[in-house]
């Protein structure tokens, strides 16, 4: 297959280029785009309106205090530092939980139709690990809704969408800022180019790096492995959150996503013999204990025998009957009905952990989410620093609309006075149509979709919910393996419509990043939060000082442990009284009385 001629690529400039058309994405656009004459650009892999951030159903956290007056952002602060086992970045948290309940509030304005209280507020429900009743939610339909209502305010805007579009490449000028992207259309095989004077990723995670997995199609790691791959820092790879409830059967949809809604709700979950298991693993917050807690305890049951027919957990809410569960939860009481079945205002049903989310992710700078090369910001799943080992439920859908906002103001600030956007070498262009086109070569190669399929065994069996020394090496040596036979990976057909080449890519980027999760599970050689080490299995003090940031020295991987940030004494004092800002302020008021 001959590249494309240069002179006639196809090829755009913006000011401002955001690559992911998920929640975060169309937060940073709509901002860039906020200010008169600055020119936007979005490019989406998928359709306008489709990405993971459907996935996040329950609710979106913010400390509004709607139903709990004592709630704040000192609150959500204390519970988001205290799930993430305090490797966050401080200030990242510090500036979510004080503008997590603003942002919320615009997206109300801006048209989401969130429940409501009796009188009138949005309502807000209990999730796991956090204080108070803090998800302000849409039944079972949070993130839908609010990437409708952003989708809806961008394209009010004068923004430039570009649809079913994938980027292999990214840029960097002489003076090593960010340039621009050489992407490709999925329907039709053109390449495309964008130049920009800033680029903001928001690509989200990289959960179809596992067999069982709540992420659809899309999250495959690109915007993280394009970054490493010019340079930039990653960091807390390892982190990688199993979410407590996915479907476990059929076997069609094993790993859908089961809200943490409906435990917020009330749903508590069995053994097969009956117990209430939580009692014992969590006697205080039991079924709404932080996500890496439920999720090892339905691991631990069903390895101790008393999983589910199908190697899971019971969960029931049938006791808050069928009006309740009809009008809380629509989504689950149709997935349930219609994928198994299962009527679930009348029966228990069966769950087991997902992966769902990675806390690990481009190294930001908390005020504008600016990374470590000039002119590339990063924000939502694809970044890392407010999430830790553990991201609590509700704060993705926050994280999005507060740093994927902070993120467009980053990039405007950035390209004040840069009058110009650099050149994208021909050279440069040339080389990468040539490597992207490279499988059609190929005659008798490796089929990529076996090659994912290899790589899922490889990170379920040794990078999954539970880790050890040699697990974790005999894993990392057999990705070396596979990534080799990766060279190799052939195609035929043509460039139009051809999903094994779209494959090709996908692949590229997951095993890019899989190395990357298991030399950060090896270099914590401790159990902190989701990283769950059979044979370190306390949490260790000295660790807790490290993040691990991973880069690239030459073609290798470099992991480095960098201090985690300190916190001001301001902040340290919150955790002081052993209990939530807003318990003790509660306490204190009820003593005065
Ligand atoms: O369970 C859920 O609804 C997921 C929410 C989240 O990941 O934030």
């Amino acid at each position: 297959m001959a590249a494309q001629e240069l002179a006639t690529l196809e090829s755009h400039q913006y000011d401002v280029l955001v690559i992911g058309s998920g929640g975060a994405g169309l937060r940073a656009a709509v901002q860039a785009a906020a200010v008169p004459g600055v020119s936007v650009g979005i490019i989406g892999k998928s359709l306008l309106g489709k990405a993971h951030t459907v996935m996040a159903e329950g609710g979106v956290a913010a400390s509004l205090g709607n139903l709990d007056q004592w709630d704040g952002w000192e609150t959500h602060f204390y519970d988001t530092m205290r799930s993430g086992h305090f490797i966050n970045n401080y200030r990242i948290v510090e500036v979510f939980a004080k503008e997590a309940a603003e942002r919320v509030l615009e997206l109300e304005e801006w048209g989401a139709v969130f429940d409501r209280t009796p009188d009138g507020k949005i309502m807000q429900r209990p999730f796991g690990a956090h204080t108070f009743r803090r998800l302000a939610h849409i039944g079972d339909r949070t993130g839908m809704e609010l990437l409708r209502t952003l989708q809806y305010k961008a394209i009010s805007q004068n923004i430039d969408v570009f649809q079913e579009v994938t980027v292999t490449k990214l840029f960097r000028d002489e003076n090593g800022a960010v340039s621009g992207a050489l992407a490709y259309y999925r329907a039709t095989g053109k390449f495309v180019l964008f130049r920009a004077k800033a680029v903001v990723l928001a690509t989200g995670g990289w959960g179809k790096l596992y067999k069982v997995t709540s992420n659809s199609w899309e999250s495959t790691g690109d915007g993280a492995a394009l970054a490493f791959r010019i340079g930039a820092e990653l960091m807390d790879m390892e982190m990688v959150q199993f979410h407590p409830t996915g479907m476990v059967w059929p076997p069609g949809v094993r790993g859908l996503l089961v809200t943490e809604g409906v435990r917020g709700e009330g749903g508590l979950l069995y053994n097969s013999e009956g117990e209430r298991f939580m009692l014992t693993y969590d006697p205080e917050r039991k079924e709404l204990s932080s996500r890496d807690v439920v999720a090892r305890s339905i691991y631990k049951e069903v390895q101790a025998g008393r999983g589910t027919p199908h190697g899971g957990a019971w969960l029931d809410i049938t006791h808050r009957g069928p009006e309740f569960i009809k009008r809380k939860l629509p989504g689950m009481y149709e997935q349930y009905l219609t994928l198994a079945d299962v009527d679930i205002t009348k029966e228990k049903f069966e769950v087991a952990p997902t992966c769902h989310y990675t806390m690990g992710g481009v190294r930001v700078e908390p005020e504008t989410c600016a990374t470590n090369i000039p002119g590339l910001f990063a924000a939502g799943e694809v970044a890392c620093g407010l999430h830790g080992a553990n991201r609590l439920g509700g704060n993705s859908l926050a994280d999005l609309l507060v740093f994927g906002r902070r993120a467009g103001d980053g990039a405007l600030a950035y390209i004040q006075g840069r009058d110009d956007v650099a050149d994208v070498p021909g050279s440069e262009i040339e080389a990468e149509m040539q490597r992207v086109l490279r499988p059609f070569s190929i005659s008798q190669g490796e089929n990529p979709y076996q090659i994912h399929e290899d790589l899922q065994e490889i990170m379920s069996n040794h990078a999954g919910i539970v880790r050890d020394q040699g697990m974790l090496e005999e894993g990392l040596a057999k990705l070396l393996e596979l990534k080799e036979r990766a060279q190799n990976m052939a195609i035929t057909g043509s460039q139009v419509y051809n999903p094994g080449w779209h494959a090709v890519f996908d692949v590229q980027s997951m095993l890019t990043i899989a190395e990357l999760i298991f030399r950060g599970a090896l270099a914590r050689k401790e159990s902190r939060g989701a990283h769950w080490r059979t044979d370190y299995p306390d949490e260790l003090p000295e660790m807790g000082q490290w993040n691990f940031v991973q880069d690239l020295d030459g073609d290798a991987v470099r992991v480095r442990e960098v201090a985690v940030p300190v916190m001001p004494q301001e902040l340290a004092q919150l955790f002081e009284r052993g209990m939530a800002p807003g318990v003790y302020a509660s306490q204190q008021q009820a003593k005065e009385k």
